[in-house]
């Protein structure tokens, strides 16, 4: 990327920014110039010191409670986001969460409260998003397109993951719903866009990587041999936000090492 600061004048919203993969994307778009909320539905200090970074950067942050998973929550989010950054050109749908439960056990809670965050939180953010991205229109001097939608889904839009069967689910839905979207809106200039991470060191899969034995386990699933780490993320977030991939609309960019590539097939067959 030739511009440093390729994002500068735009307003971007994260959802779950105060931890994990967002917080990493949020502080990677605040890097790159752009005026930054950090939402975060628990955890307002961590979401704070996430704003504190952001503005040490030289960028402007701020935090905003909201659940995703509650539409009225979700309207006051960008009503609030818009009455004080003025608009917003990029979305950056990244609040999620799991609750594992082998099927037969699964409740039907921890089927509604991943799907819930997970599915409808995006779709309720990306609504809010689009009306104001059609509300504004083009401005040529921001951005070559009237806004941005990035939907962090996973591998398991397409990796099926037993044990996880609600995970799964709302990941694969993610995937449908950002392409039938972008279909929707690609003539509005709304580019809508996933990154599909594989195993990130964050909080969400701790047991997947703290002790040795875990991570052997887990390097066999990866075939470039590494653990991602959320500033991966964050660096192909800034590259879809910005005009410098403004031809690409619909896709799921897997950021994995290689996990989908079925690595157990690198021998054998
Ligand atoms: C999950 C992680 C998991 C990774 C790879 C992610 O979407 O949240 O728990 O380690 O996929 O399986």
């Amino acid at each position: 990327m030739t511009n440093s600061s390729p994002l500068k004048g735009q307003k971007a919203i994260v959802t779950g920014a105060n931890s994990g993969i967002g917080k990493a994307i949020a502080m990677a778009l605040g890097r790159a110039g752009a005026e930054v909320v950090v939402n975060y539905r628990d955890g307002e200090d961590a979401a704070v010191a996430v704003v504190k970074d952001i503005a040490q950067g030289g960028s402007r942050a701020l935090a905003i409670r909201a659940d995703v998973s509650r539409e009225v929550e979700v309207k006051d989010l960008f009503r609030s986001a818009v009455e004080q950054l003025g608009t917003v050109d990029i979305l950056v749908n990244n609040a999620g969460l799991q609750r594992d439960a082998p099927f037969e056990d699964m409740t039907l809670e921890q089927w509604n409260t991943v799907i819930g965050v997970n599915l409808t939180g995006q779709f309720l953010c990306a609504r809010e998003a689009v009306r104001e991205f059609k509300r504004r229109g083009v401005v040529p001097a921001v951005s070559r397109a009237a806004g941005k939608i990035i939907c962090v889904s996973s591998v398991h839009e397409v990796i099926p993951w037993a044990g996880h069967a609600n995970y799964a689910a709302s990941k694969g839905g993610v995937m449908l719903m950002m392409k039938t979207l972008a279909q929707e809106v690609a003539p509005h200039r709304i580019r809508v866009n996933s990154i599909a991470p594989g195993a990130v060191r964050t909080p969400i899969n701790r047991e997947a990587w703290s002790t040795p034995e875990a991570l052997e386990a887990l390097l066999r699933l990866i075939p470039y041999k590494r653990i991602g780490e959320p500033e991966d993320i964050g660096h192909a977030a800034v590259w879809l936000a910005s005009d410098d991939s403004d031809y690409v609309n619909g896709t799921s960019l897997f950021v994995d090492g290689g996990m989908t590539l079925y690595p157990e097939f690198a021998s054998g067959g």
